[in-house]
């Protein structure tokens, strides 16, 4: 069994940097956003070797420089299509050598593709292994395939599963989050803002009721909503300081049941398999 994100002591929130890098002209503020998560005990970097086709990597590489590497929390990812022990290796030397590194804390198969699981998991460990990586897990992953992960040699010692999870998305809550509870996977949820400046998640009336509550704005409570359980972190993308400040004030917010009662009111909890939902 892997460890538990509690075990290592890390913060309930990442740094997502999916379309961070890709225009010169908000360069400078997106490395002090992260700069600025970093000195205020974000030390989790979520990243991939698509964002930005590599493009993300590198400006988290000028983003970290200075900081004591061994107190960050570095998570890459690679493409479905890079999944064989061969493929992995080459992505993840050129994920390394795009973020200044010489390890990831934390390597994911991004989705699901045509590479047999076992391949997959034999390149990892075989990484692992070297030191290269700390930890490997997966992305995108749904209930049967967590169970057919669980099931191969070494496939239990996954250490995350992340996908797609907030108040407009929460089929998961129905089978997926349960199982990942009771087998000890680690879950992430990304885009907890739907992926968007709030034009794609609705801000409702109890949403807004919720915010005044607690002096804090729709997006805080988003936020601290979809990180409450154990072992369960989340990873918004914050490209402008004072996003980055809001969310990490959210970390403080304790929704209470009566909260809740009014969240599950407006975007109501699944109550059946729901396919899984990604972006
Ligand atoms: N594994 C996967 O397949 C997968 C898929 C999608 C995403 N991800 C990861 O998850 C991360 C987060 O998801 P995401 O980037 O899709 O979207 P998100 O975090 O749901 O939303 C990002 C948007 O919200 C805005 N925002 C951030 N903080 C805010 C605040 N406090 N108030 C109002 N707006 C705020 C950002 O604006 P500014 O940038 O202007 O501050 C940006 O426009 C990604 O960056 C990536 O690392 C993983």
């Amino acid at each position: 069994m892997a460890k538990q994100f509690e075990d290592l002591n890390l913060p309930k929130m990442g740094m997502g940097t999916w379309n961070i890098g890709g225009n010169p002209g908000q360069r400078k503020e997106e490395i002090a956003a992260l700069r600025y998560g970093i000195d205020n005990g974000i030390s989790i970097i979520d990243t991939a070797e698509m964002y930005g086709a590599g493009k993300s990597e590198s400006l988290i590489k000028s983003a970290i420089k200075g900081y004591d590497r061994s107190k960050l929390f570095l998570i890459s990812k690679f493409y479905p299509y890079h999944a064989t022990p061969a493929l992995e290796r080459e992505s993840l030397e050129k994920s390394l050598q795009r973020l200044g590194t010489d390890y990831l804390d934390l390597y994911l198969l991004h989705w699901r593709g045509p590479t047999r699981l076992s391949d997959t998991v034999a390149g990892l460990q075989a990484l692992q292994k070297e030191g290269l990586i700390k930890y490997w897990g997966v992305s995108n992953f749904d209930t049967e395939d967590m169970k057919e992960l669980f099931a191969l040699p070494g496939g239990s010692e996954c250490f995350v599963n992340e996908d797609l999870y907030n108040l407009e998305q929460r089929g998961i809550e129905y089978d997926l989050l349960p199982w990942q509870v009771k087998n000890k996977v680690n879950f992430i949820g990304y885009s907890p803002f739907n992926s968007g400046d709030g034009n794609t998640m609705r801000i409702t009336k109890n949403l807004k009721l919720v915010a005044r509550n607690h002096q804090a704005t729709p997006h805080q409570i988003m936020l601290a909503w979809t990180i409450q359980g154990e072992n369960m972190i989340s990873i918004p993308k914050a490209g402008k300081i004072n996003h980055m400040k809001e969310n990490i004030a959210a970390l403080d917010i304790k929704l209470t049941q009566e909260d809740l009662k009014l969240l599950n009111a407006d975007f109501p909890p699944p109550t059946s398999k729901q396919p899984l939902a990604s972006i």
